[in-house]
This record gives structure tokens, C-alpha cells and sequence, in this order.
């Protein structure tokens, strides 16, 4: 069975909202996500197998940054190289636009999100204390493209 990729569509958005909540304890709900796949500086990757969307990828360009705003794969779907692929198609389309440095955050209690970006070539630059609603810290990672 094949992945394939390709940009978000609204309709996606309704599915995007759901893995949000099934992976975020803080999930952007409908109404942002569809802010941001409206809004000229979002590039947006989705992730189809045998029709249903089985992860995605988002991040909002500034300039020649950008910062990756999410990447999630369904539960059953993962460690199939799912997000590398995702993150590669984002790195892509963000070289496309003239980006050179990609930002993210990551919980630091997020240890297979750390591996698939250190994984990615992403280092760790910064931490951001009580980043996330519950208290957590964030870690900034960088990448230069
Ligand atoms: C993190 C996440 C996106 C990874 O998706 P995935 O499709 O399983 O990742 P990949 O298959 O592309 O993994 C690539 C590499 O990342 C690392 N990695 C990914 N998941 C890992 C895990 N659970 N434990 C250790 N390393 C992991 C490995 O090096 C892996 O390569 P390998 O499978 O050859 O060992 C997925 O676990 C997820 O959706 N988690 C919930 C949402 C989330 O936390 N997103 C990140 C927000 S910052």
C-alpha cells in the first residue's frame, strides 16, 4: 500500500481536527486549522493511503523562517516513515518559498518527536519554560535549510 502526499484540502480539515485531539492534549480545533489553510502563509502536507488521510504537516512562513506548527500520523500509520516523509515535503515547499532556517517546538517529555527531528537533521537551540497550557517546557529546535 502507498502514501501519497499532497497539499491540504478543505475537506481535510475535519479529519485534521480530529488526530489533533487524538494526539494533542492542546489541539488546534476546527476553526484554527481552517484560519491557517486559508491564510497564504501556511504550507499545508497531507498524507493519503487507500483514501483516507493518515497524517499531515503544517507550518507558517515569516520571511526566510518559518516555523513547523505540526506534524502527526494515526497511531496505526506510524514508524512507516510517514512524518519523514511529511517533513520532507514541508523542508521542500518552505526551500521553495525562500525559507532557510525552519523553527519548531517540541514538549520535552515528547521523546519520539525528538528522535524523528534529531533524526531530520533538527537540533535542539533553546528551551522555552512553561511554554504549554499545563506547564511544560518547550524545546526549540532549528534546522537550516
Ligand atoms: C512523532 C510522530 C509524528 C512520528 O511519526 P512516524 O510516522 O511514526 O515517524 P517516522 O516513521 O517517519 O519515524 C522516523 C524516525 O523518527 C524516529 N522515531 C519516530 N517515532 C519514534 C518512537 N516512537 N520512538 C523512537 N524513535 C522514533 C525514528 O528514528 C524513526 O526512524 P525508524 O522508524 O527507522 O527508527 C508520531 O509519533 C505522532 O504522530 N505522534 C503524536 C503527535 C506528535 O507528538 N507530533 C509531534 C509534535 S512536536
Amino acid at each position: 500500500m502507498s502514501v501519497s502526499l499532497r497539499p491540504w484540502a478543505y475537506e481535510d480539515i475535519f479529519k485534521i481536527a480530529e488526530l489533533e485531539k487524538q494526539c494533542f492534549r492542546d489541539p488546534w480545533n476546527f476553526r484554527m486549522l481552517a484560519d491557517a489553510f486559508f491564510s497564504e502563509n501556511t504550507l499545508t502536507v497531507a498524507a493519503e493511503e487507500e483514501g483516507a488521510l493518515v497524517g499531515y504537516a503544517f507550518a507558517v512562513l515569516a520571511g526566510e523562517e518559518a516555523d513547523v506548527a505540526n506534524v502527526a500520523v494515526a497511531e496505526s500509520c506510524r514508524r512507516r516513515g510517514i512524518a519523514s516523509a511529511l517533513l520532507s515535503a514541508l523542508e521542500e515547499g518552505a526551500r521553495a518559498r525562500g525559507v532557510r532556517d525552519l523553527f519548531l517546538e517540541v514538549r520535552v517529555s515528547n521523546a519520539p518527536a525528538m528522535a524523528l527531528y534529531l533524526r531530520r537533521g533538527y537540533c535542539g537551540a533553546y528551551a522555552r519554560k512553561r511554554y504549554y497550557g499545563d506547564g511544560e517546557d518547550a524545546l526549540v529546535m532549528r534546522k537550516k535549510l
